[in-house]
């Protein structure tokens, strides 16, 4: 089991400040020790304060954006100009305004059929992965959780093959349909680090359900997140921690 570490927060801009720090920590470390810093990005509202921290100082100028290479951990099955668009929202939050090279954006295809766009972001993650692997090792994954447990693309009720990079989705979430490509948790479990940002009351029940429920993936999909050479963090700011335990076996808690 991964020892986890969780860090609560008062507020979400502090909540933000500390993943800015991390962050940047980790995309250092990674270029240190790999000469690179690969990092697949979250959809959803959670991760934009931290997205617009990192085009502003100190981390716009701090960042080793020309080693830095981004894709998605998901994405919605629509064209990249579109405002559901996890790429659209990261591009207007951060990536138009940093120089990152073009090459290194990597975004999913959603303005293709679901299945095309699975396999062909399974052909582009193939690219980037070390030998023998059909994906790279992320140095970093970026997850957000949904008041119902799912975590990127990962909905209860449905189990991905394992061995597979990529899948596509039909799901009902927030009473619409959910048309996505996601990663699966095989790739996100062999990153070298992979942070949820959980914020909102409305988290609550699912954080605590994931993080000290009786363990039930199909229900929790969250709970299949367990790198197995990684490190696994939850940044939280108190709302959604409110109703976890103050001591979780195999969880490490800091108050921020
Ligand atoms: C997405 C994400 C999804 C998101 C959660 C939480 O594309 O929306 O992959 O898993 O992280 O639904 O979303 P919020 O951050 O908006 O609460």
């Amino acid at each position: 089991m991964t020892d986890i570490r969780l860090v609560t927060f008062a507020d979400s801009q502090s909540l933000g400040w500390y993943a800015a720090d991390l962050f940047t920590h980790i995309a250092h470390t990674s270029v240190t020790e790999r000469g690179r810093f690969l990092v697949a990005l979250s959809g959803g509202g959670t991760p934009n304060a931290l997205y617009q921290m990192l085009a502003r100082p100190p981390y716009r100028q701090s960042l080793p954006w020309e080693k830095m290479v981004f894709f998605w951990g998901d994405e919605r099955c629509v064209p990249p100009d579109d405002l559901e668009s996890s790429y659209n929202q990261a591009r207007k939050a951060f990536l138009g305004q940093v120089p990152v090279p073009v090459e290194n954006i990597q975004r999913a295809q959603g303005e293709l059929p679901p299945p095309e766009a699975a396999r062909e972001y399974a052909r582009q993650l193939k690219t980037y992965a070390e030998a023998e692997m059909d994906w790279p090792r992320f140095d970093l994954v970026l997850l957000g959780l949904g008041a119902d447990g799912h975590t990127a693309s990962l909905f209860p009720g449905s189990m991905q093959p394992m061995g597979t990079a990529v899948v596509a989705v039909q799901a009902v979430y927030q009473d619409r349909p959910a048309e996505r490509i996601s990663m699966t948790p095989a790739v996100f479990n062999s990153a070298h680090n992979v942070i949820f940002l959980v914020t909102g009351v409305e988290k609550s029940a699912a954080l605590a359900a994931t993080l000290t429920g009786s363990r039930d993936p199909l229900k929790y999909p969250a709970q299949r997140i367990d790198p197995a050479d990684g490190q696994l963090w939850f940044l939280a700011d108190e709302a959604a921690a409110s109703q976890l335990p103050d001591v979780i076996p195999d969880v490490t808690i800091r108050r921020s």
